[in-house]
């Protein structure tokens, strides 16, 4: 009997030091990054061996989440008077695109290097897919500098306003062993932080992270911040709370860094976007194990289309979305 499973296809980009990656034409995955260490080439993501498994994955692994990234409360939103329900797919909310966000999609390739450093892939999400408005065009380029630089460049368009937020999904490990993650040390370049309710949408306030658990504004091992008996860290598990970034221009800056003093592999994770989710892999399960991988999401804020002072997330007809995410890994 013929399959009626497409078959997903991985490229691999790579530098002349070993420095590479490894990306996925299903939800623009991206599947590996190997650093040059000391000791040889280190994995730092968590990533699944046959691209097969992606396909039932529910932890958005290495995937560009999308439409909108994170929650939207109940999936609805009001523009203009009219009234938008999204799909729920997260208790009573949305959550990074829906049942079948962008993460969830084939995607098509546009262009690869002839050096095999950069890979662009597009998708396509028609008017009213999983309730939104437009027609969106997405394009999402990963290119590696040889100072052991990924850049994810990301860009969409629409002929409706929309709202639209990407991220990188990526869960990172930079142990050499992929050993629990709690032992990486954390440091956030936030001053304040949205608190939630327990179901993860913003109460609206920005709050000091000055004596509470998220004060990360120095590296700090995460177990203390995961293991910490407050209600709000408790209420998730660990940490998946989003941060207020210091820089809110739409230029490119320092936005965390996480270690791994296991291996001595460094990251500092750059953004043009306002806000960036911590989340501790609270809820992995299956191939992995709770705490195992650490997501560094920059994004704009959940729940942003029912916020008026958050940080404006609707794309535009004759705008561009433009975000740039960049993990750089420090020479060890
Ligand atoms: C969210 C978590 C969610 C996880 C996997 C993270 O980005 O913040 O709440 O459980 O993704 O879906």
């Amino acid at each position: 009997m013929k399959s009626t499973v497409e078959p997903i296809r991985q490229y691999e980009l790579t530098t002349a030091t070993g420095f590479s990656a490894s990306v996925l034409n299903y939800g623009a995955i991206l599947q590996s990054i190997k650093v040059p260490t000391e000791s040889g080439l280190t994995e730092v993501l968590l990533g699944y061996q046959q691209p097969q498994t992606y396909l039932d994955d529910d932890a958005y692994m290495g995937a560009i989440a999308g439409r909108y990234c994170n929650r939207i409360a109940d999936g609805l939103f009001t523009l203009s008077g009219k009234a938008y329900q999204l799909s729920i797919n997260s208790g009573a909310h949305h959550l990074h695109g829906g049942t079948h966000g962008l993460s969830h999609k084939y995607w098509q390739l546009e262009q690869s290097s002839e050096s095999s450093q950069s890979i662009t892939l597009k998708t396509f999400s028609p008017d009213s897919e999983q309730g939104y408005p437009g027609n969106v065009q997405v394009e999402v380029t990963y290119t590696l500098q040889a100072d052991n630089k990924l850049i994810i460049d990301m860009k969409a368009t629409t002929d409706k306003i929309t709202p639209f937020n990407l991220t990188g999904h990526a869960y990172f490990n930079l142990n050499t062993d992929h050993s629990s993650a709690i032992n990486h040390h954390l440091k956030v370049y936030a001053d304040k932080y949205l608190p939630i309710d327990d179901s993860g949408i913003p109460t609206g306030e920005l709050l000091s992270v000055a004596k509470t658990p998220f004060d990360f504004r120095e590296l700090s091992e995460l177990s203390a911040h995961v293991n910490d008996d407050s209600p709000a860290v408790a209420s998730q598990k660990g940490i998946d709370h989003n941060f207020v970034l210091n820089d809110q221009s739409e230029s490119v800056t320092l936005a965390a860094e996480l270690y791994s003093p296991q291996s001595g592999v460094h990251l500092k994770v750059h953004t043009n976007k306002p806000g960036l989710q911590i989340y501790t892999g609270n809820h992995l399960s299956g191939d992995f194990e709770p705490y195992q991988g650490v997501c560094l999401e920059p994004q704009y804020y959940p729940n942003s289309p029912n916020q008026s002072e958050f940080p404006e997330c609707f794309l535009k007809p004759g705008d561009t979305y433009h975000h740039q995410i960049i993990y750089e890994f420090l020479n060890t």
